[in-house]
């Protein structure tokens, strides 16, 4: 992709982000044997790092896609959340494991959870590529968590900034 100034400092190459979904890959699979497990990605961020992890599985699964919009600006959620595309499957007394490119203040992901919580599916666990702990506003529990970063915003593996650069092997910063 011809670079026009937008990208910035490489913040995890795509080496890293190749062993580190395998190597999550691997704990999803040792905790998810004998389970019903039901991937959720969350479109449209979510979907590279999803096929990656998912390919990685020695378990059996299923996926399935949620689409949210939050209100606020283009870089800071509000947490008012509101459902563009819900789940095609019924998840109840299954276990769900909802897949994120990146939590950043976690307040679309504490939504999410809260909403699928209330389906009663068996357990419900979150797997994070990306956190930014210094942008946390809500208390969390993501059980698996790719890097963290720092308070910079990060583009590429799916992130985009106004829909571009989700094709970018690495994740990067974008140059401001
Ligand atoms: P949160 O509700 O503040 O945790 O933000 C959630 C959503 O905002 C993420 O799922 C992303 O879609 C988007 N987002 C947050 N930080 C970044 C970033 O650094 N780059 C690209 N998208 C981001
Ligand atoms: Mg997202």
């Amino acid at each position: 992709m011809t670079d026009d100034g937008a990208i910035g400092e490489i913040l995890v190459p795509a080496e890293d982000l190749r062993r580190r979904v395998r190597e999550l890959a691997d704990e999803v699979s040792r905790d998810y044997a004998d389970k019903d497990l039901v991937l959720v990605g969350v479109l449209k961020g979510a979907v590279f790092f999803l096929s990656d992890l998912m390919r990685q599985l020695s378990v059996p699964c299923e996926v399935d896609f949620m689409a949210v919009a939050s209100y606020g600006s283009a870089t800071k959620s509000s947490g008012v959340v509101r459902i563009l595309k819900d789940l095609d499957a019924v998840i109840e007394g299954r276990d769900v494991l909802i897949v994120e490119d990146i939590v950043d203040s976690g307040l679309t992901l504490q939504y999410l959870l809260r909403n699928l919580a209330g389906r009663n599916p068996r357990s419900l666990e979150v797997c994070a590529l990306l956190i930014k702990p210094e942008r946390r506003k809500v208390e969390l529990v993501t059980r698996y968590v790719g890097f963290e970063i720092p308070n910079r915003f990060a583009i590429g593996y799916g992130l985009d900034h106004g829909e571009r650069y989700r094709n970018l092997p690495y994740v990067a910063a974008l140059e401001e």
